[in-house]
């Protein structure tokens, strides 16, 4: 077996320093994103999310950011899923984009909230058919007892919606409003570049270089 321990790479494509660095997090993140997007990856937007149960366990997962600007960053799911059941407990979470051959991550923590139903809607109405048919079919985080059962399940629902699939009730997105930012990029040996942004009274955004 391959001792994963003799894997080991040197970062040092890209710096990031207090001259470079957009004062603005929400600008920040535009620029990698838009680099990020240009960079020939198969999902720049994936992100992982995580929350925390009503235990204090938390759990992380893939999903794809939809769209972001200074009030936050949205993705869409199952309101009644896992990650739902623990946002309506605990509405704190964390995201994390990470673009590994430019040596970059992204943290993102706050509060998550829904977005409204017409935000949802107009996302929705957007997606392929058979997209907001699965919307319907899945009930997300939930056991299964085979394949055959959702497939038979999605042709109901076909024929039950043959051409308008209304929005469920239960499927909408949510917003991250971030009260920090963390832009790490990766550096020659192990020394990264690190920045956090804090967002003190509200408005304004505290910038401190952290260690590596
Ligand atoms: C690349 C990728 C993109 C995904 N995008 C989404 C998404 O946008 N929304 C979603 O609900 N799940 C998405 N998933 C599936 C989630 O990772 C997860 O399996 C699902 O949301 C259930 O999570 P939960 O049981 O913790 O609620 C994606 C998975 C991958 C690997």
């Amino acid at each position: 077996m391959e001792d994963l321990g003799n894997i080991r790479r040197d970062y040092n494509k890209f710096k990031l320093d207090e001259s470079s660095i957009n004062k603005n997090p929400f600008d920040q993140f535009k620029i990698w994103m838009d680099e990020g997007l240009k960079g020939d990856f198969y999902e720049p937007t994936a992100m992982v999310i995580s929350t925390v149960n009503s235990e204090g366990r938390p759990s992380s997962r893939v999903v794809l950011l939809k769209s972001y600007d200074e009030h936050g960053f949205v993705f869409f799911t199952n309101y009644l899923s896992r990650k739902g059941t623990d946002i309506a407990f605990n509405p704190y979470g964390s995201l994390i984009f990470y673009w590994d051959k430019f040596e970059r991550q992204i943290r993102i923590e706050g509060k998550i909230e829904k977005v409204t139903p017409e935000e949802s809607k107009a996302y929705y109405d957007k997606r392929p058919y058979t997209s907001r048919i699965g919307a319907w079919a899945s009930e997300q985080s939930q056991p299964l007892k085979s394949r055959f059962t959702l497939i038979r399940k999605v042709v109901k629902l076909m024929m039950k919606h043959p051409i308008n699939v209304p929005l469920p009730d239960f499927w909408g997105g949510y917003r991250l409003v971030p009260d920090e930012f963390e832009f790490w990029q990766g550096r020659e040996n192990r020394l990264h570049d690190r920045f956090r942004f804090k967002l003190i009274d509200t408005k304004k955004w505290e910038i401190e270089r952290l260690s590596p």
